[in-house]
């Protein structure tokens, strides 16, 4: 029998779903040292005991292997961003967090749905990883959501709570229906294109209605499990990295107007770039427009005509073409500037999730365009602007004030938009 492989094991045990823990403790000079873990279990209740796995691969593994104990934050369904940090191995994780020594003097975070802190029990070989074996000698909770984890992603409990009190509402429920690793899509018999199946209700089991309705009249028996996520209509969206299909879908389904906020027309990016769907065709942003929506056209380097070299005629010529097309009311900026992140986190923005290799490769990072080293550079776009002939009524639109309207229009209370 062939042993499956790493692929195959993970894609199988991932399908356990757990809760995301950050185990904390701190190293001999007095540094707090955490890592992300969902390989956290409950072993005993009497002696209390818990494990965890730590990988031989992880930075902090000596410092757990030598600890005398460490503490467990069982993180709330909020603290996404903690779980990413401390899957990344940036020295400057416990910076960003709330958190103070727990009775044992291991790192408690504030607002964790619940914690423990062990001494050490034991300590045990694990293949690629040891097992730290804590006996609990305190712990706490709060009335808080924990967040999930199943299949590589998160999985938001509340989110089901949030979808049960929309409907009734304008709702689009979609279903990812999943069978011998094949997913379920239906022809649209008139555009030709494949979509998912949806509805405006979950409905029933055996009912007639909603999505369980709507599959059955199709004949398909399904089990409808967990929500990935919800997109409320009402609320603005941002759609800079999203599908064609995705993005077309959000202007129409939303009665407030869509954002592209970091994205170029696909006549003016490069051919050699990492495009990550930022290169929107005409009849999208056409459509946009139509629906008052605003595109942020971006110095991002890897998305410009020519990458770092583009140039700035070459950006203005892109400002010019987009309100040809669009109008002035509907064309912004979207930098996508960052600098000085370290590559860990920068990883973290672009994966965003565990794996040791990084799910979307890092190809290094390109140098700002000479004329776009930092927003203190908005001037030279501005005078290109004025060189070109924009008046300075459509250079303040482009310049912030349609970013502005978009905001107020889509950030208002629902009821005073109706
Ligand atoms: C949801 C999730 C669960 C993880 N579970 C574990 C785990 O159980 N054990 C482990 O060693 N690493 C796990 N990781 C990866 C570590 O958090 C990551 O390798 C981290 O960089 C280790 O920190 P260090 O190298 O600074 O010690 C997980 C990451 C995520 C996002």
């Amino acid at each position: 029998m062939r042993p499956p492989d790493s692929r195959e094991l993970r894609d199988a045990l991932g399908a356990f779903v757990t809760g995301v823990t950050v185990v904390t403790t701190v190293g001999n000079s007095g540094q707090p040292r955490g890592f992300t873990a969902n390989s956290f279990t409950s072993v005993s209740l009497d002696p209390p005991l818990v494990l965890v796995c730590i990988s031989k691969a992880a930075l902090s593994l000596s410092v757990f292997q030598e600890a005398t104990g460490f503490a467990v934050n069982i993180l709330a369904e909020n603290q996404r961003a903690i779980s990413h940090l401390f899957a990344t191995k940036d020295p400057r994780k416990f910076e960003a967090v709330a958190w103070s020594p727990g009775p044992a003097g291991n790192p408690v975070f504030e607002g964790a749905a619940a914690w423990v802190e062990c001494t050490r029990h034991q300590v045990a070989d694990g293949g690629d990883h040891v097992i730290l074996i804590g006996r609990v000698v305190a712990c706490g909770h709060a009335p808080v959501k924990p967040l999930v984890y199943c299949r590589g992603a998160y999985v938001t409990f509340g989110l089901e709570e949030r979808v049960v009190a929309a409907e009734g509402r304008k709702t689009c429920i979609g279903v990812i229906l999943e069978r011998q690793g094949c997913v379920m899509m239906l022809k649209n018999p008139a555009t030709g294109e494949f979509v998912l199946p949806t509805a405006a209700s979950i409905g029933q089991p055996e009912g007639k209605e909603g999505l369980y309705g709507a599959l059955q009249s199709l004949g398909v028996r399904a089990d409808l499990g967990f929500l990935f996520s919800v997109f409320e209509d009402g609320k603005t969206g941002d759609v800079s990295h999203s599908t064609t299909r995705t993005c077309f879908d959000a202007i129409e389904y939303s009665s407030r107007p869509i954002a592209i906020t970091h994205a170029n027309p696909q006549e003016f990016v490069g051919t050699d770039i990492e495009l990550n769907r930022r290169n929107k065709s005409t009849e999208l942003i056409k459509r946009l427009a139509e629906r008052k929506g605003v595109i942020g056209l971006s110095m991002y380097p890897k998305i410009m005509k020519g990458g770092s070299s583009c140039t700035l005629d070459t950006f203005l010529d892109m400002i010019t073409w987009t309100v040809d097309r669009i109008g002035v009311d509907h064309v912004g900026f979207g930098s996508d500037f960052y600098t000085g992140w370290p590559e860990s986190v920068i990883k973290w923005w672009r994966a965003g999730r565990w794996s040791r290799e990084s799910a979307v490769p890092i190809k290094g990072f390109s140098p700002w365009p000479s004329w776009f080293k930092s927003p203190a550079d908005f001037p030279r776009i501005i005078e290109g602007m004025e060189r070109r002939g924009l008046s300075s009524q459509e250079i303040a639109k482009i310049a912030g004030g349609n970013w502005l309207r978009l905001f107020r229009e889509s950030f208002a209370p629902a009821r005073s938009n109706a």
